[in-house]
């Protein structure tokens, strides 16, 4: 699989950020899925609402270890699917992960950076009927051209979905306080009124945009629809 994992070009700027997510997921890919299932929480309420259509095409951007596109694909049982990351360490894991669930024709991965993806290059699909990101803007500095990308790579009348952390409104501030501490040691920084910001990208784009707060604004859930 880690050969049939595709490789575009990365912009030289975005090399050291490569680097980063490398020696970030170096270590922790071996006990990312393990962990991550008790707090990157709102991950299978999107799979559960991503319904692609028969014989659909769905992206995801900053697959990481594979989890997710595994889950979708034993959930949506005749849909391609696609992953992109920026590190080469998760796409390992990825890549073994997958074809250890017998995903390998199913699931295709590429080395690339979510903000400026060329999927037509990596994969021959240039849109896909959904998008989704899960996790990995918070991570991603120039968060809102990932956003803007996935516009690009969504075929008229798909969706984008988006999951990551919220503002924990309806928890203590020290709650709030500890858990953004603790997600900077591994570069996760939430994003400040993530469903103002994406209202306002949608509008921009004349598309609807529905964004709910999951687990008590713990998480947030966006599903954005582009018109026909
Ligand atoms: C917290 S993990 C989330 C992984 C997976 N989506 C999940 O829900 O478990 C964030 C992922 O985003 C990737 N990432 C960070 N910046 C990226 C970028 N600019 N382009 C593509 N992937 C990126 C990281 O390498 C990492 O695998």
């Amino acid at each position: 699989m880690t050969d049939q994992i595709s490789n575009t070009e990365l912009q030289p700027h975005l090399q050291s950020h490569s680097n980063l997510m490398d020696k970030v997921y170096r270590n922790q890919r071996f006990i990312y899925n393990a962990s991550r299932k008790y707090y990157l929480l709102g991950r299978d309420q999107l799979i559960k609402e991503l319904s692609p259509p028969p014989r659909g095409t769905v992206l995801e951007l900053g697959a990481g270890t594979g989890r997710n596109l595994i889950c979708t694909a034993k959930t949506y049982d005749d849909c391609e699917l696609y992953g992109v990351d920026i590190s080469q360490e998760m796409l390992k894991t990825a890549g073994k992960s997958i074809v250890k669930a017998g995903f390998e024709n199913r699931i295709h991965l590429a080395k690339g950076d979510a903000t400026n993806f060329n999927a037509e290059k990596a994969f021959g699909v240039k849109e896909f009927d959904r998008v989704f990101i899960s996790f990995s803007l918070s991570m991603i500095p120039e968060w809102q051209m990932a956003i803007a990308s996935s516009y690009e790579l969504t075929r008229p009348g798909g969706q984008i979905h988006i999951v990551d952390f919220g503002e924990c409104k309806q928890y203590p501030k020290m709650f709030q306080k500890l858990l953004y501490a603790w997600l900077s040691i591994f570069h996760v920084h939430p994003i400040r009124n993530l469903p103002g910001q994406l209202k306002e990208a949608a509008n921009k784009a004349n598309c609807k945009v529905t964004v709910k707060p999951l687990y008590g604004g713990y998480s947030l859930q966006a599903i954005i629809q582009k018109p026909r």
